[in-house]
């Protein structure tokens, strides 16, 4: 079988392993015929003879490129125009002045370009060198694809705004990053080696990013010491090459804990004359700076609040400062207070327009209100923002998240475009007209100039940058969509999956389908009809634990009781938001019969025995969709091993392993919300499957010897709601069973938890023959944070496949626990083939 594959592989001819460093600008080796061939270049003319030029970038980029994928050694001209077969790039401007007429060619908007490969002189155009440096990439992502098609077209962004937020803390930690260390900072440094830092600008400026913000939201004020503006400069200087400027979050405090004053009220003119100072300085260093990114007055970040000043006038301290220098500021609309859940009408989902709705028209025009895209924070599934739909005379972005912060921490397969259209293709209906998201954020619908949209990333040091290969495709397709919102998810998928692995019909589809198949799972083995992701909020934002929504002042409540579950949202009955959106879509959703199933809990508290549109019961759907979701999610693994032999080695087995990790997850995702809402409403599955498991053995009622049992909180992310751990963090611990299943071959799936803070190990016997042994250390091999307790987010699944069991044989875990890990053990399964338990 090894012999086999071994054949296969090399008969194919695969590249040595790749890490995944590359992303999609592999530009692996094709086959070229002699067709093939004459419809390359041979010459490639720049019209920038600068260096560190994006024109001259662009013409190495082809130049490596063309090496790479057909073996051709063109070589490069410099400000010419008068070689055949070539391929020329540069502005228009460029071209005009190089080569004369330019007829025949659109005008192009600011960063658009043209693109034309008829004839023997393929010509890339810029409006500027960023533009042309983008036409680049098309032209080389066609070749990477084989696509020799003869194409003329120019293309122009949806909005000038097609930044990224990174998250990176000063000190080289990420916020909810699950991709390693930062590459910008570290010790509350800018990093000596910027290596990282060019090779992320590259994969930026190929699908066409123009800004990143470099640090986080919550924003340290010591990125503004002298030494750490130079880093940043040095950052810039790095990015600017590839078109990409950069831009900054500033914490709204730093007059006063960093510059030494005692206040930081945005109208004080002390303070305003500092900002104007410190922003003086910083574009001396990095003159092209796009712009500020602000959070303020939000989660204990300090605002103008704190001096009854308003959000605007916050904003407008900042936009002054920045006007001078062409920049712009970002200012967040995610300003929430904490709540009382007893007050029946309060409602975090309401906070954006409360607070940004009477400022409309009072922001600067370098202002740009960031609005994510659901009012809560990037659930599973959420409305659109109503705010979207109460700003007029306001400059607006959205923000979306390629982070999988509530969407599986990039352990889980989660394809985002699809949750991302639900909300950029929705119509807003302002004023009775077609008001679709995308428009608004583009600035077309209510005639804005500056516009767009943000994604917060979470690129790190690993050589995956996000953490798993596969969550790449989110990266990708966020730049797509940013440049054009109307394109297609899949479509932008399958550029992405050619691009990342190559041209093999199979390994097309299979990933098409997997990616398309796994925001629909994760959301049915999660949270269904709008009742948000039902992650624990109230630490690590991974694994499941409903109980953290509620009883708190979080707002992000479910009002789950015995009988009943769901916000009411209504104008009639319930906290008034509906009445946040244009009276169409109010009405749609405060009617009960209009609002659609997946937002049902959303917009309305119901009996778990409400019928669905879909004639179920609102709690069968919880169970049905629980069982189908991880079902689905079993067939990840499956796709994907269908494809070994037809991807590289190191990345099969590195996504091989996450699905596998994943496969198991979605089970405790399952049986965690179906045995929480069965214990709340003690209603049955009318299909018999929550809380009974045939093929299940309870760890706590095998015999144990140096193990005891521990209660598991929550008690739903423990099969029986109890668990094993040794006895000592030096106990070696032994749980012995004799197996009661009929004699035959099965899988053997072992449910324990992988806690940080040390690495047991388990082995498992049949007969004291040994079947198997693992070692818990997922915190160095997944992404997701880890967890120090028993909970849903350590609790993990290992399964050894084909294990031959008698009737009567003697199963025994020994566990050898390590550090703070005590060997754990939930439940063992012994699994039929077909069966999922
Ligand atoms: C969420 C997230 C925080 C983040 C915040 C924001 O609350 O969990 O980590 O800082 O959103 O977007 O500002």
């Amino acid at each position: 079988m090894q012999a086999t594959w071994l054949l296969a592989y090399l008969t194919l001819g695969f590249a040595a392993a790749e890490t995944g460093l590359d992303g999609w600008l592999r530009y692996a080796t094709l086959p070229c015929s002699t067709q093939c061939r004459s419809q390359l270049p041979v010459n490639i003319i720049a019209l920038n003879s600068t260096e560190a030029s994006p024109v001259y970038v662009a013409g190495s980029e082809i130049q490596i490129a063309l090496n790479n994928i057909y073996n051709v050694n063109a070589s490069i001209a410099l400000n010419q125009c008068n070689s055949s077969s070539s391929v020329i790039v540069g502005t228009i401007e460029q071209y005009r002045q190089t080569c004369g007429s330019t007829v025949g060619i659109p005008e192009l908007d600011e960063d658009g370009f043209w693109l034309s490969t008829r004839g023997s002189k393929i010509q890339i155009l810029g409006q500027n060198e960023r533009g042309a440096l983008y036409g680049a990439f098309e032209y080389l992502s066609m070749l990477a694809r084989g696509n020799f098609s003869q194409v003329a077209y120019s293309t122009n962004p949806s909005a000038p705004l097609r930044w990224v937020n990174q998250w990176d803390n000063m000190d080289g930690s990420i916020e909810r990053g699950y991709g390693g260390e930062s590459i910008f900072f570290k010790n509350g440094a800018i990093v000596d080696d910027l290596t990282r830092v060019r090779q992320y600008a590259r994969l930026l400026a190929s699908v066409r990013i123009n800004t990143v913000v470099v640090n986080n939201v919550n924003a340290n004020a010591t990125l503004l010491t002298p030494q750490n503006i130079d880093g940043l400069g040095r950052i810039a200087d790095v990015f600017r090459p590839y078109g990409v400027k950069i831009g900054i979050s500033l914490n709204f405090a730093t007059p006063e804990t960093l510059g030494g004053l005692d206040a930081y009220d945005p109208l004080n003119a002390t303070v305003v004359k500092w900002w104007s100072n410190m922003t003086d300085q910083i574009y001396q260093r990095v003159p092209d700076m796009a712009g500020y990114l602000v959070k303020a007055d939000s989660e204990g970040e300090p605002g103008p609040q704190v001096y009854n000043r308003t959000l605007a006038e916050g904003a407008n301290l900042f936009a002054r400062a920045i006007k001078p220098h062409g920049g712009i500021v970002m200012f967040r609309a995610f300003v929430y207070n904490q709540l009382n859940e007893s007050n029946w009408e309060a409602d975090r989902a309401k906070a954006a327009v409360n607070f940004f709705k009477p400022l409309d028209g009072k922001f600067d025009d370098n202002v740009v209100v960031q609005i994510k895209y659901g009012p809560i924070h990037f659930q599973v599934r959420e409305p659109t923002s109503p705010l979207f739909a109460n700003l007029f005379k306001t400059n607006i972005a959205i923000e979306l998240e390629v982070t999988q912060e509530y969407l599986g921490q990039q352990s889980h397969l989660v394809y985002l475009p699809p949750l991302w259209k639900t909300v950029l293709d929705f119509d807003l209906r302002v004023d009775h007209k077609p008001s679709l998201v995308r428009d608004i954020v583009t600035g077309k619908r209510f005639n804005r100039t500056l516009g767009g949209s943000a994604a917060v990333v979470n690129v790190g040091t690993n050589n995956t940058w996000l953490g798993s290969h596969l969550s790449m495709s989110n990266l990708y397709a966020y730049g797509r969509l940013a440049w054009d919102p109307t394109a297609d998810a899949q479509g932008i998928l399958q550029d992405w999956i050619q691009l990342t692995f190559g041209l093999d019909r199979a390994v097309l589809d299979t990933i098409t389908n997997m990616s398309m198949q796994s925001w629909p799972a994760y959301e049915s083995y999660s949270g269904n009809l709008g009742i948000q992701t039902l992650t624990d909020i109230l630490y690590t934002h991974y694994g499941p634990n409903p109980a953290s929504q509620d009883n708190n002042g979080w707002g992000q409540w479910t009002r789950a009781g015995p009988k009943s579950i769901g916000m009411d949202r209504t104008i009639q009955n319930g906290t008034g938001y509906t009445g946040q959106y244009p009276e169409e879509i109010a009405s749609k959703y405060e009617n009960i019969q209009s609002t659609p199933d997946d937002l049902l809990l959303w917009f309305h508290h119901v009996n778990y025995t409400h019928r669905l549109h879909s004639g179920k019961t609102v709690i069968q759907h919880f169970y049905d969709a629980h069982y189908s979701g991880a079902e689905l999610a079993q067939g990840f693994l499956d796709q994907w091993e269908s494809l070994r032999g037809k991807i590289d080695d190191e990345r099969y087995a590195h996504i091989r392993h996450r699905l596998d990790y994943q496969t198991g997850h979605s089970i405790v995702w399952r049986d965690a919300i179906n045995n929480f809402y069965y214990n709340l409403s003690r209603i049955s599955d009318t299909a018999g499957r929550v809380g009974h498991h045939p093929w299940r053995i309870e760890a706590e009622d095998m015999k144990l010897n140096g193990y005891d049992t521990y209660t598991v909180s929550p008690f739903e992310t423990g099969s029986g709601s109890v668990a094993i751990v040794t006895l000592s963090n030096d106990t070696v611990g032994t749980a012995t069973t004799t197996l009661d299943f009929p004699s035959g071959t099965y899988d053997l799936a072992i449910n324990y938890y992988d806690l940080y803070g040390g690495q047991s190990n388990w082995q498992v016997y049949l007969n004291d023959k040994k079947v198997g042994q693992w070692v818990g250390d997922a915190e160095h091999h997944l992404s997701h944070t880890p967890s120090i307790y028993l909970d849903g987010h350590s609790a993990t699944r290992i399964k050894f496949r084909g294990v031959k069991i008698s009737k009567g044989d003697t199963l025994k875990i020994v566990g050898t626990p390590d550090g703070d890990e005590p060997a754990p053990v939930d439940y063992i399964s012994v699994l039929p083939e077909g069966v999922v338990d």
